[in-house]
């Protein structure tokens, strides 16, 4: 048995699902988009997952495709029928797509169109604790996208563009920077340091970033751990001089930062707060995910 999508009402097999070529997601990149983890058949953060994607909506003026409870439903149900509903099945992630409709091609809105649902989900490699404590590199580069990374639209151009050349550069991720110098975020991470004095920094969830929800659930992890934390900018230079760095999301769960550029951070080993930080986070998703921000 195959993998199985969902497309507009229908279950259909992943390799032969298709939308129409007016698809005004096709056309514009004119939708939205969240990616949810899933652990032994739950899915992780799903509230704030579905908040967001109602907030993301609502900035485009895009209706719900269907009901919140019908979506959730939808969403078990794909990951049923992909073998990821089991307690004993691997972990996984679910895509899902919600475009303005189907339209003759035209800039304005269509007078009428129904919003085009779309949803995957696939399995993913296990979280190798041991690889992640060996941390990543980061190249910086200029913040190339619109001014509403905030809006998780699928409009992801430069932040592909970025990532590939993150990846040619032996780099996990890219860290945006900003016209005056301070980072904003990754192409699909949020980015964090720590300070000589053990604060943990990340920019405030202003217009510039997307909110994240791994980093709404580190931040509550954190402070109830009685870490400090400070939301504000920091810049390349700060990062780069910083005690330890780190990135959070959906699919990097925490994942330690050891060179940013050609500079090791934390002398290239990652860093006690890092450390605890990612086994905390193990822990949250190993034990449902459900901790609600
Ligand atoms: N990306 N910043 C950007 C630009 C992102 O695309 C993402 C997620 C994040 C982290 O957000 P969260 O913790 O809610 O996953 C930050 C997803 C995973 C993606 O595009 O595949």
């Amino acid at each position: 048995m195959g993998r199985v999508a969902y497309v507009n009402g229908r279950y259909v097999p992943h390799g032969s699902a298709s939308v129409h070529i007016e698809d005004r997601g096709y056309q514009f990149a004119d939708g939205v988009y969240e990616v949810i983890a899933i652990q032994d058949g739950r899915l992780i953060d799903e509230e704030p997952h579905l908040d967001r994607l109602g907030r993301s909506l609502d900035a485009l003026a895009i209706r719900w495709p269907m009901s919140r409870a019908a979506l959730r439903h939808v969403l078990r149900e794909v990951i049923r029928r992909n073998r990821l509903s089991g307690r004993r099945c691997g972990p996984g992630a679910a895509y899902l797509q919600v475009t303005r409709g189907i339209a003759a091609r035209n800039h304005a809105f269509p007078a009428s169109a129904d919003p085009v649902l779309v949803m995957t989900a696939r399995a993913m490699p296990p979280f190798d604790p041991e690889a992640a404590r060996r941390g990543v590199s980061v190249i910086t580069l200029p913040d190339e996208r619109w001014r509403r990374p905030d809006i998780k639209s699928i409009s992801l151009l430069p932040n592909v563009l970025a990532k590939q050349t993150a990846v040619e550069a032996g780099a996990y991720e890219a860290w945006l920077v900003d016209d005056a110098g301070q980072v904003t975020e990754g192409t699909a991470s949020n980015a964090w340091i720590v300070t000589a004095d053990g604060e943990l920094v990340t920019r405030e969830a202003d217009r510039s970033i997307l909110s994240g929800i791994t980093r709404a659930t580190v931040m509550r992890l954190a402070r109830e751990h009685g870490l400090r934390i400070g939301e504000r900018r920091f810049a390349v230079a700060e990062a780069k001089a910083a005690a330890e760095a780190f990135v959070t999301g959906t699919t990097s769960w925490v994942k330690p930062v050891v060179r940013i550029d050609d500079v090791p951070v934390g002398g290239g080993r990652i860093g006690p707060l890092s450390d605890r930080l990612l086994a905390w986070y193990a822990g949250y998703v190993e034990t449902g995910g459900r901790g609600a921000a």
